[in-house]
C-alpha cells in the first residue's frame, strides 16, 4: 500500500529528477574495512530484511520513471547477492547506465561473462593498498592476490580498468607504488579518495587521519605522475575535508542529485542520513520513488538554503556549498542544521583543527575498530549514530 506522503517543504523550489541511484543491495560483505561508510549498525539489518529481486526491479522501474539515469550497484560486496545479474539485466533493459562497485570478492570468470551479457556497463574495482601486508590488513583478509586476478579478468572482458583506493595515514604513504600498481595493472582511471570521516572511519579517526606533510607530499607525487603517465591514466585526487577550510556541496546539494536505497529499502539523500534526528526516511516498500523524491519530509529537510542559521544564512557563498554536509555537522556538533564545521566561518571549526592537531602530534594508541557484525551490534545504540 502506497502510504500519504509528507507535506513538500513551501521554501523549496521543485528540484530536479534523481540522476543518480544508487542501489545499496546488502550490507554483507567479506571484508572488515576499518574505513567502510556503511554505517556503524549495519549489522542491524538481516539478510531476510534485504529487498527482494521484484522490489528492486519494481524500484529501477520507478527510478527510471522519475528520471534516473545511472545506477549504481553497492554494498557491502554487491556480488554476495546472487540475483546480481538478473538486476543488472533489468537495469540495462530500462536504459540505465550500469556501475558495479566492488571488492572483486566473488567475480569470477563465470559471473564476469554473465555480467558482461546482461549488459553491465562498468566496474569500478576497490584495493586497500599496493602492498599485501597493508591490503590484507586494512580489510582483514587474504585478498591482495584474488583483486589483481580480478583486475586481469575485467581487462580481459573489455572494461576500462578503473580503480579505486582509499587514502588515509596508513597508506598514503604508499601513493607511488599504488600508482604504479594501477599502471601495471593497466588502469585507465584511478580514484585516489582521501578518507572522509563517516561512519567507520570515523570510530577511526585518530589512527586514520593524516597529516599535512602527508597530504602535500601525497599530491606532489600524485602530479609527478600525472606528467608521466600522459593520457595513459587519468589520476583523481580527492582532498579530505578536515585539511580544507571550506565544506564541499556534499551529494552535490542535498535530494538534489542522488537517491541512496538501502539494502531493508530506506530511501535516503546519502549514505548516511538515517543517523540524523527528528527525520523519518520513506521505504520504497512504502511510497513510490516519485513521491519520495518529491515529496517525503526526509528528502525536502534540507534542499536549498531556506532551512539555514547564521552562519551559512547570510554568506556570500552558500550557494557553492550548501553549507556542507548535513550529516558530518550532525556528527560533529549534534545539530543537523549547523555548518558543517570544515567551515573555517563555522563557530565549531575549533573541533577540526583539534583534531588535524592530534594528527600533527602523531597516532592515539588505541586498537583499529574493523568493520564486522559482532562489532556493528555492540556498537549499535551506545553512540550517536555516525
Ligand atoms: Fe549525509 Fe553529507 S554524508 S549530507
Amino acid at each position: 500500500m502506497t502510504a500519504a506522503p509528507d507535506r513538500p517543504s513551501a521554501a523549496a523550489p521543485r528540484p530536479g529528477p534523481p540522476l543518480w541511484l544508487l542501489a545499496e543491495l546488502t550490507y554483507r560483505c567479506p571484508l572488515h574495512c576499518v574505513f567502510c561508510y556503511n554505517p556503524v549498525d549495519f549489522a542491524q539489518t538481516t539478510p531476510e530484511q534485504e529487498l527482494s529481486t521484484e522490489d528492486w526491479f519494481r524500484v529501477l522501474r520507478e527510478a527510471r520513471a522519475a528520471g534516473s539515469v545511472q545506477l549504481g550497484l553497492s554494498g557491502g560486496e554487491p556480488l554476495v547477492r546472487d540475483d546480481l545479474e538478473a538486476i543488472v539485466a533489468e537495469a540495462h533493459r530500462l536504459g540505465f547506465y550500469t556501475n558495479l562497485l566492488t571488492s572483486g570478492v566473488g567475480l569470477t570468470e563465470s559471473r564476469i561473462a554473465a555480467l558482461k551479457a546482461a549488459g553491465l556497463d562498468h566496474i569500478q574495482l576497490s584495493f586497500q593498498d599496493a602492498t599485501r601486508e597493508v591490503n590484507d590488513f586494512l580489510s582483514s583478509t587474504k585478498t591482495f592476490e584474488l583483486k589483481q586476478k580480478v583486475a586481469g579478468l575485467i581487462k580481459a572482458h573489455g572494461y576500462p580498468m578503473v580503480m579505486n583506493v582509499v587514502l588515509h595515514r596508513l597508506n598514503i604513504d604508499h601513493i607511488g607504488e599504488i600508482i604504479a600498481m594501477g599502471d601495471a595493472l593497466g588502469a585507465e582511471y584511478m580514484e585516489l579518495a582521501n578518507s572522509q570521516y563517516y561512519s567507520w572511519a570515523h570510530l577511526n579517526r585518530a589512527q586514520l587521519l593524516p597529516t599535512r606533510a602527508q597530504l602535500e607530499a601525497a599530491e606532489r607525487t600524485t602530479q609527478a605522475w600525472r606528467e608521466k603517465l600522459g593520457d595513459r591514466m587519468r589520476l583523481f585526487f580527492v582532498v579530505p575535508d578536515y585539511h580544507g577550510d571550506r565544506p564541499k556541496k556534499c551529494m552535490n546539494g542535498w535530494g538534489n542529485v542522488f537517491l541512496t536505497v538501502t539494502p531493508d529499502g530506506t530511501a535516503l539523500p546519502c549514505h548516511t542520513a538515517k543517523m540524523l534526528p527528528g527525520l523519518a526516511f520513506p521505504n520504497v516498500r512504502e511510497q513510490s520513488i516519485e513521491s519520495i523524491w518529491y515529496a517525503s519530509e526526509g528528502f525536502n529537510r534540507y534542499r536549498g538554503d531556506g532551512w539555514m542559521k547564521d552562519p551559512c544564512r547570510t554568506c556570500p557563498e552558500k550557494e557553492k556549498d550548501l553549507g556542507g554536509c548535513r550529516c558530518q555537522a550532525y556528527m560533529l556538533t549534534q545539530d543537523p542544521a549547523a555548518a558543517d564545521p570544515v567551515c573555517s566561518l563555522s563557530p565549531h571549526h575549533h573541533l577540526i583543527e583539534q583534531a588535524v592537531a592530534q594528527a600533527e602530534a602523531g597516532v592515539r594508541e588505541q586498537p583499529l575498530v574493523f568493520r564486522d557484525p559482532k562489532a556493528s551490534l555492540a556498537l549499535s545504540g551506545t553512540r550517536s549514530q555516525p
